[in-house]
């Protein structure tokens, strides 16, 4: 993820710096860019950071330790599409990542650190918590509220909710590749298969 992160400052005309965990990973890096390892972060302190990590909770433990050291930005594939007024409201975020051929039409809150992958659908008025990904290809109807720490796989669909009431992914579950959701997850649990039931 961290390298698909840097693909989109790319793609804005930046060079992005990559961070590695410890030496180890450092000589595992395989390929050319810049890298410096994690504990000499605070040299690029004042930079703009982004976590490319795909895994929402260690992604939330890197951003909640680095919360008073670094500033975080977001990260937008100059493809991704905004309906009206929503780019606006995403600039409000920090530390989340849309990556390319993203779409996002109107009416959509959005919480920090959320990652929204390549060619991921948000229909209007979804409601998205901090610390979300939304896999590949994983397209949302309106209405959606997807909680705190929830994981969309590729491709999968989740089906409307309603003005009055929004389709739930409860917070931190996991819902599987080409899933098709049509009614709600509980927390902390991994939907599958189509139409989605609780496999754990
Ligand atoms: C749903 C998922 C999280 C389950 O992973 P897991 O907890 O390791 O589950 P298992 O592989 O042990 O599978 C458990 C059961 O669910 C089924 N299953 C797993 N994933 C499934 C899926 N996506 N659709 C339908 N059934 C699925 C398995 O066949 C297995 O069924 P069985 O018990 O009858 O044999 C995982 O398979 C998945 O889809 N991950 C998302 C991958 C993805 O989108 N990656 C994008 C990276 S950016």
């Amino acid at each position: 993820m961290a390298r698909e992160a840097g693909d989109i400052a790319w793609a804005l005309g930046l060079q992005p710096i990559y961070v590695a965990r410890d030496e180890a990973e450092l000589q595992a890096w395989c390929f050319s860019a810049k890298v410096i390892l994690e504990r000499d972060v605070d040299q690029c302190a004042g930079m703009p950071f982004v976590i490319g990590i795909g895994e929402n909770n260690i992604r939330r433990a890197v951003a909640e330790r680095f919360k008073d050291s670094l500033s975080f930005t977001n990260l937008i594939h100059p493809s991704a599409t905004f309906g009206c007024g929503q780019r606006g409201k995403l600039e409000h975020c920090k530390g989340t990542i849309v990556a390319a051929g993203a779409r996002f039409t109107n009416g959509i809150a959005i919480g920090d650190f959320c990652i929204f992958n390549q060619n991921t659908t948000v229909a209007h008025d979804c409601l998205v918590d901090s610390y979300v990904h939304v896999a590949p290809g994983a397209n949302l109807s309106g209405n959606v509220h997807l909680k705190q720490g929830a994981w969309i796989g590729a491709g999968a669909v989740v089906n409307q909710g309603s003005n009055a009431e929004k389709r739930v992914i409860g917070e931190n579950t996991m819902v599987g590749s080409g899933t098709v959701v049509i009614n709600d997850c509980e927390a902390n649990a991994v939907y599958a298969g189509v139409p989605a039931k609780r496999i754990k």
